[in-house]
This record gives structure tokens, C-alpha cells and sequence, in this order.
């Protein structure tokens, strides 16, 4: 798959990740501690019809590293850069999981002319709860001092359904290797940034473009109540429950969720 590099000026950023297929432009944006191999079941079969641009987010994967916080505001500022430097100036699909959809919430809500229709994978549009921030930022104090490993162990048995861990453990395996390799200032900066991450149910009704809301049928960080709620409240929302997925669902069930996605983009002209 073609990797893409690129210093960003505006940002003086470096970024690194994918960058394959022609046409209308799908925007992949990971997931928390993860990278752009994560929608290693999409950017083949997708870039086929478009061009599939699948970036590390700032801290993450090779991309530059920021210590402090990082907003999922500046996330998505970061992206609209990224998408000026790449001279993209159709509005794109976004798609993003799970922190990568609170990212996509901050970039429609301050980039809205570069985005066409979105995908929101397995996230939540509730701010985190006193308690869950308190949760993030003892994360962020201790991965600095005793590395990824123990948040490697914390969450990668919330991420799969069952049958991932019986049918596809090296999925699992290349999903832990990830984390354990994600710079602790990275993971620190963003989990800092998704404790005050703003909350965006209010937003939901004004949302004026095309969007899939897309859930494994076994997430349990971001349950398929919590999403299809999320769903009824964007007018023009469609939801798909994903069988046999938890919460990564593009990696756990990518035949399910390309289909989705495609007749999805198919239905819209996308
Ligand atoms: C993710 O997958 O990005 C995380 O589960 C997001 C979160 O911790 O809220």
C-alpha cells in the first residue's frame, strides 16, 4: 500500500500513513492508542473507488509527537491542514472511530465546508464523566512513568467481540503490538485531550449531511443503544449494527463494514 509522507508547513507537522486510490476522497481516522494500520481491512477495497487517505494523528504511528495536551479540536484542525497540503478541496468523507469520532465531530463543527457526509464508527458524542476524566489523566500521569504495556492489557479485552479472540487472535496481537509502540507522550497528550473533550449531543440535529453510524453488535465502550440513539438524532443518519465485532469494528468485521460503507457512498453519490 503506498505510505505518504509529508512535513505540513502551516503546521510544521510531520505526517505519516496512506495515501492510495484516485477519486472522491475517504478520510480514515484511527482510533485511541492505535494508527492508520488499524483500517488495514478498508483502504484496499476501498481505494478501488477512492482515494483512500488514512493519516497518523498527532502522537501517534510516525507521526510528530506533541507532549501536554492534544485537543480532538486541534486533531481536527491538524487534518483540515493535512487535507490543504494534500491540495484536496473537495469536502471528503469523513470517517473515524471512536476517538477518531470525536475528532470527526470537532472537524465538522469547524471545518463544515470541507465535509461532504459522515461515517461515525463505534464513538460517543457524551462528554466523559468527572470520573472517567479523573480515569484519563491518571492514564496519561502513568503511562509516562511505566510505559504502554499496562494499557495495552486494560483494554484490549474491551476492544473485541469474542469470536475476534477465537477466530482472529493475530488481529488482536498486531492491535497490542501497536499500542506497546505508541510513544507515551502521544497516548498521554490525547488521552489529556479526551478527558476535556466537549460534549457534542447538542450538535447532532444540526448535522446537514449524510451520515453512517456504524456499531459492533458487542462494543462495550460504545454501545449500539448509546450509537443508535446517536443515529435517530442526525437527520440524515442511517445505522448499521456490525455482527460478530466489538469495539473495533472495521478491523473485526471488514467484509460487514465495507458493505456498509459502500452502499452507503453508493446511496449518496459518494
Ligand atoms: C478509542 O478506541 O479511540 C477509545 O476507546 C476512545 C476512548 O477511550 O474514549
Amino acid at each position: 500500500m503506498p505510505r505518504f509522507q509529508l512535513t505540513d508547513r502551516v503546521t510544521n507537522m510531520q505526517w505519516n500513513g496512506m495515501d492510495q486510490g484516485s477519486g472522491p476522497t475517504l478520510l480514515l481516522v484511527h482510533g485511541f492508542p492505535l494508527d492508520h494500520t488499524m483500517w488495514a481491512g478498508q483502504i484496499d477495497e476501498l481505494a478501488d473507488t477512492h482515494r483512500v487517505l488514512a493519516p497518523d494523528l498527532r502522537g501517534f504511528g510516525t507521526s510528530t509527537v506533541t507532549s501536554g495536551t492534544v485537543t480532538m479540536e486541534r486533531m481536527a484542525d491538524d487534518l483540515a491542514c493535512l487535507l490543504d497540503a494534500l491540495e484536496i478541496r473537495d469536502p471528503v468523507t469523513f470517517c473515524g472511530l471512536s476517538m477518531g469520532g470525536y475528532v470527526a465531530w470537532q472537524f465538522f463543527r469547524r471545518h463544515p465546508a470541507k465535509v461532504a457526509r459522515l461515517i461515525l464508527c463505534d464513538t460517543r458524542a457524551q462528554a466523559d464523566t468527572d470520573q472517567a476524566a479523573a480515569a484519563r489523566r491518571e492514564t496519561a500521569e502513568r503511562v509516562l512513568v511505566d510505559g504502554p504495556e499496562f494499557l495495552a492489557d486494560a483494554m484490549i479485552d474491551k476492544l473485541f467481540a469474542p469470536s475476534t479472540h477465537l477466530d482472529h487472535p493475530e488481529r488482536i496481537q498486531a492491535t497490542r503490538n501497536t499500542i506497546l509502540n505508541t510513544n507515551p507522550d502521544g497516548i498521554a497528550a490525547a488521552a489529556r485531550g479526551m478527558a476535556q473533550r466537549p460534549d457534542v449531543t447538542g450538535l447532532l440535529p444540526d448535522i446537514d449531511v449524510p451520515a453512517l453510524v456504524l456499531c459492533g453488535r458487542h462494543d462495550a465502550i460504545s454501545t449500539v443503544d448509546e450509537m443508535r440513539q446517536i443515529a435517530a438524532v442526525i437527520p440524515a443518519a442511517r445505522f448499521v449494527e456490525i455482527s460478530a465485532a466489538g469495539h473495533m469494528a472495521p478491523l473485526e468485521n471488514p467484509h460487514e463494514v465495507n458493505r456498509a460503507i459502500r452502499s452507503f457512498l453508493d446511496a449518496d453519490g459518494g
